[in-house]
């Protein structure tokens, strides 16, 4: 199966698009920049990467092209409005707009890398376009798993992977509250298994949120594909 990862370039796209190779999936990733290799990744190397931005109609369509699966990592954590870069526009619309495209080359299913929480420095406004994002999405997509993580942490991030550590610490000795519990913290590893099983799991849809995503994501692969 072709799967298409919009933002595959990205933190989270690459773990995707590693783990979808790993699984011997074809992957195409489309971002403005292409390919994105900072370590060597052989699995990375298998990847199709088209350079192009998801508001462009033309390159969209033929990324598109045979996709049985989308998973859409496309977001920013800070706004640039010199580069037209908002949350509005890159953390709703540009999941909206993929949502209709894939509709339109009638691809069944779609992974929505959303959010559990929004980062501290961020305004409302960065949680509101992704749920904005899910409702219309749910209108649009056959299947729709909507994937919301908290802190997704990594060997490439280290402040990350340190703040992570100090919100396990927290949650070790104090019962957890809705805003520790949407900032889960979660490997990237993790988030792009729970991916895959969106992809190939017939039965995975709905909302997965960050205390879930882990026991989603353990479920052997082997029994869904
Ligand atoms: N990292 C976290 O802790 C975390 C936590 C919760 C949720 N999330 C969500 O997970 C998603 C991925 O996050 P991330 O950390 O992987 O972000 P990232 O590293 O900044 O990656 C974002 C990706 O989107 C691409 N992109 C941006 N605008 C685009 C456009 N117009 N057309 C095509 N591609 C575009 C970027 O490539 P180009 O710049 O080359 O286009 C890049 O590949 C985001 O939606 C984020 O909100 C992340």
């Amino acid at each position: 199966m072709k799967i298409l990862v919009t933002g595959g370039s990205g933190f989270i796209g690459r773990a995707v698009c590693a783990a979808a190779v790993d699984r011997g999936l074809s992957v195409t990733s489309l971002s403005r920049h292409g390919a994105s290799l900072p370590t060597h990744t052989p699995a990375l190397e298998k990847v199709t990467w088209l350079r192009g931005s998801v508001f462009d109609e033309e390159a969209l369509e033929a990324a598109l092209h045979e996709a049985g699966a989308v998973v859409h990592c496309v977001g920013i954590g800070r706004e640039r409005p010199g580069k037209d870069e908002s949350f509005k526009r890159v953390n709703g619309d540009s999941a909206i707009v993929v949502g209709e495209a894939a509709k339109k080359a009638k691809v069944p299913a779609f992974v929505f890398l959303s959010a559990g929480e929004k980062p501290p420095w961020a305004h409302e406004e960065y949680l509101s376009s992704k749920r904005r994002a899910e409702v219309a999405l749910a209108k649009l997509c056959e299947r729709l798993l909507v994937i919301r993580p908290g802190l997704v942490y990594g060997p490439e991030k280290r402040l990350a992977s340190y703040a992570a550590g100090v919100l396990r610490l927290v949650a070790a000795v104090r019962t957890p509250g809705p805003r520790l519990e949407a900032n889960t913290p979660i490997s990237v590893g993790v988030v792009a298994l729970a991916v895959l099983r969106g992809v190939l799991d017939p039965t995975a849809r709905g909302v997965i949120e960050p205390a879930r995503i882990a026991g989603f994501a353990e479920v052997a692969l082997s029994t869904v594909g």
